[in-house]
């Protein structure tokens, strides 16, 4: 596991590209447009990482990461990411993503619509109950005591595993949920929205648990 795709160069995008540059992998970054439209971004806001178009981003990536306002999920082209481990850091927030329309109203969480427009993608929801500042305080080597943990939701238990790998390098512990649906635990409104938990109090207050990863 080398290259890290980031799609969205905003406030988690930007923060997750550094986390990864310092956890030592090859980072890829793509905005909405031309990779010339964020090369002078890239330069001075994630030195290091290489401006792409989206596509081209995730070409040659082992684990794409998408941090662009959840409604605008469906501007991406899904075809490129078949296939790959793709992990989920959006949350429905509706200064920014309207009032309306919210998809986890009912049995269905954003990540499963998110899932849908992704066809083949292996999805992983995680990275999305820290604040986008914190990825870069927080952080700890492992074996750290009272390391901060981060929670994954997947179907795919494979891709769980990849990303905790990912999540140990960034400098977190992380703890599984089990399946896709599981990740409604851990988002906006819920109490571990944002709250700083070891692997401990994480793994005590998620309610469902499949496997240890
Ligand atoms: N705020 C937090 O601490 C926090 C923490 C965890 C998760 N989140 C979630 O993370 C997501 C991103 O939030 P943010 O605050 O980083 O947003 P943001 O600062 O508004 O940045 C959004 C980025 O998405 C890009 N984008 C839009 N459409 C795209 C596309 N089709 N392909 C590639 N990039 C595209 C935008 O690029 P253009 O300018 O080219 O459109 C922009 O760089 C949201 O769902 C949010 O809820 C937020």
């Amino acid at each position: 596991m080398t290259t890290i795709a980031v799609l969205g160069v905003g406030r988690v995008g930007s923060a997750v590209a550094r986390t990864a540059l310092r956890a030592g992998f090859d980072v890829h970054v793509a905005g909405s447009g031309a990779a010339d439209d964020i090369s002078l971004l890239t330069e001075i806001v994630i030195p290091g990482a290489t401006p792409m178009t989206a596509g081209g981003a995730v070409r040659d990536a082992d684990i794409v990461i998408l941090a662009v306002p959840l409604h605008k999920h469906r501007s991406i082209d899904p075809a490129p990411l078949a296939g790959k481990v793709v992990v989920d850091a959006m949350n429905w927030w509706s200064p920014v993503d309207g009032e309306q329309d919210e998809p986890d109203v009912d049995d269905t969480t954003t990540s499963e619509v998110v899932a849908r427009h992704f066809t083949g993608a292996r999805l992983v929801k995680s990275l999305n109950h820290i604040g986008y500042h914190e990825l870069e305080e927080d952080w700890a080597d492992e074996g750290t005591p009272d390391r901060r943990a981060l929670a994954i939701a997947s179907d795919d238990e494979d891709a769980a595993r990849l990303v905790s790998k990912m999540i140990d390098r960034f400098g977190f512990d992380s703890v599984y949920s089990g399946p896709l649906h599981t990740g409604r635990a851990f988002g906006p409104g819920t109490d571990i929205f944002n709250s700083i938990l070891t692997r401990e109090a994480l793994d005590a207050a998620l309610p469902t648990h499949e496997f240890a990863l």
